[in-house]
């Protein structure tokens, strides 16, 4: 469920089934139901009597009709921020914390991509829930509500149900629910951070803090899943609040680099090895490609890391034909073939 669903569902309470606005950053999101929550979430407008702008069935398609209400700005509205975050209270909609205790010990290249990170979270959150939703800690950067550390918000909300998602976490997340998820604000990009994120978890321990450690992984492994902070969020949101599979929440925000680096890790199980004429090579087999189907690949990808692993891709036909004519080396376990 989303804000928007039960934004909704006080439309229809209150018997409205076309809603219009005249606000031109909800008319151009991609979800205009959704960003008029957050707009009414956020106290920056009311649904109000009468029609202002363009109108909206409840799926949110464009009617050409005169709507009964609209979200704006109004003295009398039907209803506003208040009702809409009650009737939310009766859903699950958890907070996303990024703590940011270590934004000192980046380099001003990090800090600024870590900013960049952060902003683009709030755009997810937007997707799914609203600002308030989002808590930054230990750096007031004006995104989401500030708090100066974890823990003064975790015990200021009296929040008991808290996941921490590290890559080293101590159990794989398959879509738990927890009231609160923690996100390292972390950036990897200079220098060796491996292990700043359980640094987070001792930090909340120590201030008597219990939680849940989590990794997320595809497949395995936490190769491939993309580490940036607003990924990692849309992962969590996707599964918790959409139900979705880890697995597919991972593959839809997966760059292609992400994917090319997993790739190089399995490509090395699907080899042949083989000696023609006293020269090994190592080849793959041309349809290997479409056992990725779980990876975000395009062809080219495939063929380029390949190339850069020194591996060769042949036709299956033919490496059929290849294999046929040559011998099995037990010892060596290869094949070889003379031409
Ligand atoms: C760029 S990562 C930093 C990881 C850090 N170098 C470490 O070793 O702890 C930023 C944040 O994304 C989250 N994260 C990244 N990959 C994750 C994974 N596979 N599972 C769970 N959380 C992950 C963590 O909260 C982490 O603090």
């Amino acid at each position: 469920m989303r804000l928007r669903d039960v934004f909704v569902r006080l439309l229809r309470r209150w018997e409205i089934e076309f809603i219009s606005t005249n606000i031109d950053r909800i008319i151009e999101s991609d979800d205009v139901l959704q960003m008029m929550s957050v707009w009414v979430a956020n106290g920056k407008a009311n649904v109000c009597r009468g029609h202002r702008g363009l109108a909206f069935d409840l799926n949110g398609n464009r009617i050409d009709v005169k709507a009964r209400a609209f979200v704006g700005r109004c003295d009398d509205a039907i209803f506003g921020r208040e009702e809409l975050l009650n009737e939310a209270e009766k859903e699950f909609f958890p907070y996303i914390v990024v703590d940011c205790s270590f934004f000192e010990k980046h380099i001003e290249k990090e800090r600024r991509k870590l900013l960049l990170q952060i902003s683009q979270t709030l755009g997810v959150i937007r997707r799914y829930m609203w600002d308030e939703r989002l808590v930054i800690t230990a750096l007031d950067c004006g995104v989401g509500v500030y708090y100066p550390s974890t823990a003064k918000f975790i015990k200021d909300k009296g929040i008991e149900d808290i996941i921490l998602l590290d890559p080293f976490g101590e159990e794989v997340f398959e879509g738990q629910r927890a009231d609160c998820y923690i996100i390292g604000g972390i950036v990897d990009k200079v220098g060796n951070k491996t292990g700043w994120t359980s640094k987070i978890g001792k930090m909340l321990r120590n201030e008597g803090i219990e939680f849940r450690s989590m990794r997320i992984l595809l497949r395995g492994d936490i190769v491939g899943v993309p580490d940036r902070i607003n990924t990692i969020a849309e992962i969590v949101l996707r599964v918790v609040l959409d139900g979705e599979d880890v697995e597919s929440a991972v593959r839809s925000v997966q760059s292609r680099l992400v994917a090319r680096w997993r790739l190089r890790k399995e490509l090395p199980k699907h080899t042949i090895r083989i000696d023609i004429n006293g020269k090994p090579f190592r080849v793959v087999r041309k349809s290997e490609f479409e056992k990725f189907d779980w990876l975000n690949l395009e062809r080219r990808d495939f063929y380029e890391v390949c190339s850069e692993l020194g591996y060769l891709v042949i036709d299956d036909c033919k490496l059929e034909e290849i294999v046929k004519n040559a011998e099995w080396d037990e010892k060596k376990r290869r094949f070889v073939v003379n031409v």
